[in-house]
């Protein structure tokens, strides 16, 4: 079919958040142990850090990366990841059944993100701890010398504070998993005591209230509009979190649609943050963080829970391994398609949503995978990633469709559009972050410039069984005309495709 796409009259919606292109590393299975950290590898650096993983991550373009978890988090102490590593508690993880070693804590990734050039984002332990460790933790990140916990960090190496903005009050609270799971009455008291606390030492911080494990949550709903309502003068953003599984989805072809999944639930958690605005006579928007996205095929670490749940070998009979092989998926040319439209789906609905970190990113359902002794690899997934990272910059427009445009049937989702697409335009040209604030401030300015801009248009195709024709009309980007339209040329096109939807990389196969 012939899809015909135009820009014509469009406003864009919001200026490309700089953290869309956020990840996730936690510690659970090979992520940090073997991934990020693996002293004694020839890929090692001076820190114990792979270099082949850190050249990855810069080429994969990741801005942000949200730390230690993640169901980790619910049971973690912070200060075991601090000081001399000989001294540090050999501790059991709960939450996926590990030995936590701590030869990687807060101090360390705060090394590794300035080498990777990233922001980090920061996860407190809502379920063993809770307002008291979130206080100390951020007066030993952030604080100024001179008081006992900021010059604990002093005497561990790092002179400056580490000046992390962004903070989540936990992690998927609303999850019978988690470790200290909650109601939503529960969290919502605990969050807002936790976020006034925080804001008492900084008002500049950005922090994240836990919203729903997934939009199948029974308390999806219920659970944003408690927590937000209750906790509205406090927090900033509330998560959303979401993977999509091909085996759970009715066929290939409804999962090539997921991303339709995703703007219900963007759609839905919009409509919840903006009621609790309402019920605080408020003015300003909750923003969305959607802090755990991805495609999770396997259901292997299910299987390794029921194994273990149903073993009489606990806590007492058997070591815990440690930096086990877990969630070690291997992706294919159909995920890398879904994740490319799970992104386009985000960067839509980049008014509201400020925040996204992919999970995760080494050997942990991630982009980037790492075996001791061997040169890093990039997964099939790593491409749409990479290619909006380097490329979205400016503004974010959404095209419409002229006439009819080819459709799919889905069981899950009804009839939709084949194709997907987004375009960003930076009307400098210069691929630039724009500075955060008003995420509508080039909606509401004089909308594109004349200039040399530069752009990036990003599509999938979701039909498993046609190709499509698409036309893009983007004569108004750059204030041209119809008679300037050929000052806008194609500078570059990436294709990603195989025949064979289940094709794979590999450490052999590079892609
Ligand atoms: O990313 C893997 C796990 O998925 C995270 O630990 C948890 O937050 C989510 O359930």
């Amino acid at each position: 079919g012939r899809m015909a796409l135009s820009l014509r009259g469009v406003r864009p919606v919001a200026q490309v958040p700089r953290r869309m292109f956020g990840s996730f590393v936690e510690h659970l299975g090979r992520c940090v142990y073997g991934g990020i950290y693996e002293p004694g590898d020839p890929a090692a650096d001076e820190d114990g850090f792979r270099r082949d993983v850190l050249d990855l991550v810069k080429e994969l373009g990741v801005t942000c990366v949200r730390y230690p978890g993640g169901n980790f988090v619910s049971g973690y102490n912070w200060e075991d990841g601090t000081g001399p590593r000989q001294d540090r508690p050999v501790r059991r993880d709960l939450a996926w059944h590990a030995t936590e070693t701590n030869q990687m804590g807060i101090d360390d990734f705060y090394r590794w993100s300035r080498k990777a050039g990233t922001e980090i984002m920061l996860a407190v332990n809502m379920g063993t701890r809770g307002m008291k460790s979130a206080l100390e933790e951020l007066e030993y990140v952030n604080g100024a010398p001179g008081t006992e916990l900021a010059d604990r960090r002093v005497a561990n190496g790092i002179p400056d504070p580490m000046g992390v903005a962004m903070w989540c009050i936990g992690n998927e609270m609303d999850g019978p998993w988690q470790v200290g799971h909650m109601s939503p009455e529960e969290y919502a008291a605990a969050v807002d005591r936790t976020a006034h606390a925080m804001k008492l030492a900084d008002p500049g911080l950005q922090l994240v209230a836990c919203g729903s494990s997934s939009a199948h949550m029974p308390t999806f709903g219920r659970w944003e509009r408690t927590v937000l309502g209750k906790a509205y003068e406090h927090v900033d953003f509330v998560s959303c979190h979401a993977y999509y599984y091909e085996h759970r989805s009715e066929g290939l072809q409804d999962f090539m649609a997921s991303d339709e999944d995703m703007k219900t639930f963007i759609t839905s958690v919009v409509e919840a943050a903006d009621d609790a605005r309402a019920a605080n006579q408020g003015r300003r928007n909750i923003m969305l963080s959607f802090d755990e996205w991805g495609v999770w095929n396997s259901e292997e670490w299910n299987q390794q829970e029921t194994e273990w749940k149903a073993s009489s070998n606990g806590l007492h009979t058997q070591p815990w391994p440690e930096a086990p092989r877990q969630l070690e998926e291997v992706y294919t040319a159909a995920d890398a398609v879904v994740e490319g439209g799970l992104m386009i789906t985000l960067l839509k609905h980049s008014d509201r949503v400020r925040s996204a970190s992919r999970a995760q990113l080494v050997n942990v359902i991630a982009p980037i995978m790492a075996e001791p002794g061997q040169p890093a690899w990039r997964q099939t997934i790593f491409y749409p990633f990479a290619i909006a990272a380097a490329h979205a910059r400016g503004d974010v427009y959404l095209p419409q469709v002229e006439g009819d445009a080819p459709q799919v049937e889905t069981k899950s989702y009804g009839s939709v559009d084949a194709v997907e697409a987004v375009v960003t335009w930076d009307p400098t040209g210069r691929g630039e972050w724009s500075q955060e604030g008003d995420p509508c401030a080039a909606a509401c300015d004089g909308g594109p410039q004349v200039g040399s801009g530069s752009g990036l248009v990003l599509a999938v195709n979701r039909d498993v069984a046609d190709g499509h024709r698409v036309t893009l009309d983007l004569r108004d980007l750059g204030g041209q005309d119809a008679g300037n339209q050929a000052a806008l040329h194609v500078v570059a096109t990436h294709l990603l495709h195989d025949d064979d939807p289940h094709a794979v990389n590999g450490p052999d196969r590079p892609g």
